[in-house]
């Protein structure tokens, strides 16, 4: 099992080293090599996604993430800045599922700013499919162009879709449900864009499949109002990669503590790069003082979804499970009452409790 190891920027370095030592203390013969992504790589190769990343990120069954970004990079041409690198490894690897839990750990009822009878019991999952869509959309650019009788700045860029682009994501959801409570909630904006009407006539027409998983559709104006309002009604929701981006952050504040939600990425085969929901945090970056359960839980994601160990996986999620009833917080999801630890401390309880 050759896992890629890619610390990233910012936290990424201090929350992935505890990760490693979590995998590491379950003996399962794993092989795991680092190289460099985002900016760290744009800093040692001028490359956001390095050769010797491809290579090795391609040779792996998968790929754990930190994450990457910061401040020193926002001027950089586009091709030069760290999330450059994020979007091409997902689009080389053909990682178009991204799975996106929203859990609220009763534990941390008081971390969301919502009501706790609204969130309470909080489990959502965001299926986002993550190499298509506007983002990766051709024509775009910014030219002059003569417009309205005025030669001015144009902005542009472009959604589509494929029909069967948006049936293998579908299913993936369609899939997921099946594990879960058997209701897909579909999003698009149909009222408006053409592109998003052929989203749902194939989410439809998909459901056929599935005949004992619930299709329900949504405008993403509603699901986003819907998700604060009543968050609960969702088990697992589908949309593109624009929507899901934005809806996927709205989820995980439902949470209240973004440091604790892990994701996947995944391709055909179960091939994925597993990363915290979070970013690099350079606020707090070197500190020693971030939160490192959403990457440990993401090599728990890891363990289940490319290497099919239910088992291990359970082990690292019931570890962290004890680490929040011994009341031991990271600042992030820190409350009056509790313990407050740094990342090392928080990774070593972890440890412990494994
Ligand atoms: C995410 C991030 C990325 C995205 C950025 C960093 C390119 O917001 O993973 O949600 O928009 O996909
Ligand atoms: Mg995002």
């Amino acid at each position: 099992m050759k896992i890629c190891v890619l610390p990233g920027d910012g936290i990424g370095p201090e929350i992935m080293a505890e990760a490693v030592r979590v995998l590491k203390a379950l003996d399962l013969k794993l092989d795991m090599e680092e190289a460099l992504l985002g900016g760290c790589a744009i800093d040692a190769a001028k490359d956001p996604f390095p050769e010797a990343t491809q290579k090795l990120a391609k040779e792996a069954d998968a790929v754990l993430l930190g994450a990457v970004g910061g401040p020193q990079w926002d001027n950089n041409p586009r091709e030069l800045r760290p999330e450059r690198g994020l979007l091409r490894i997902r689009k080389d690897l053909g990682l178009f599922a991204n799975l996106r839990p929203a859990i609220l750990y009763p534990e941390l009822a008081n971390a969301s700013t919502l009501k706790p009878e609204v969130v309470a019991g909080l489990d959502i999952l965001i299926v986002r499919e993550l190499t298509g869509d506007i983002y990766f959309g051709q024509p775009r650019g910014v030219e002059v162009r003569e417009v309205d009788g005025l030669k001015q700045r144009y902005g542009f860029n472009t959604m589509h879709y494929t029909e069967s682009e948006i049936r293998r994501i579908v299913r993936v959801a369609f899939d997921a449900a099946r594990k879960r409570h058997r209701k897909v909630c579909s999003v698009d904006k149909m009222n408006v864009l053409e592109c998003t009407q052929l989203w749902r006539d194939v989410a439809t027409e998909t459901a056929k499949e599935y005949p004992d998983v619930e299709l329900s559709h949504m405008l993403v104006d509603n699901a986003a109002m819907q998700l604060v309002k009543n968050p609960k009604q969702f088990d697992v929701m589908v949309t593109g990669n624009m929507f899901g981006d934005i809806l996927s952050d709205e989820a995980s504040m439902l949470t209240g503590s973004i440091g604790m939600l892990p994701s996947a990425s995944l391709d055909a085969n179960n091939k994925g790069l597993y990363e915290p929901s979070h970013g690099s945090a350079p606020d707090i970056a070197g500190k020693g003082v971030a939160n490192p359960l959403a990457t440990i839980l993401s090599a728990a994601m890891m363990l289940r979804y490319t290497f099919g160990n239910e088992a291990a996986a359970q082990r690292i999620e019931v570890a962290v499970k004890k680490v929040l009833a011994q009341g031991l917080r990271t600042g992030d999801i820190y409350e009056p009452g509790t313990t407050r630890v740094g990342t090392r401390e928080m990774g070593d309880a972890v440890l412990a409790a494994l």
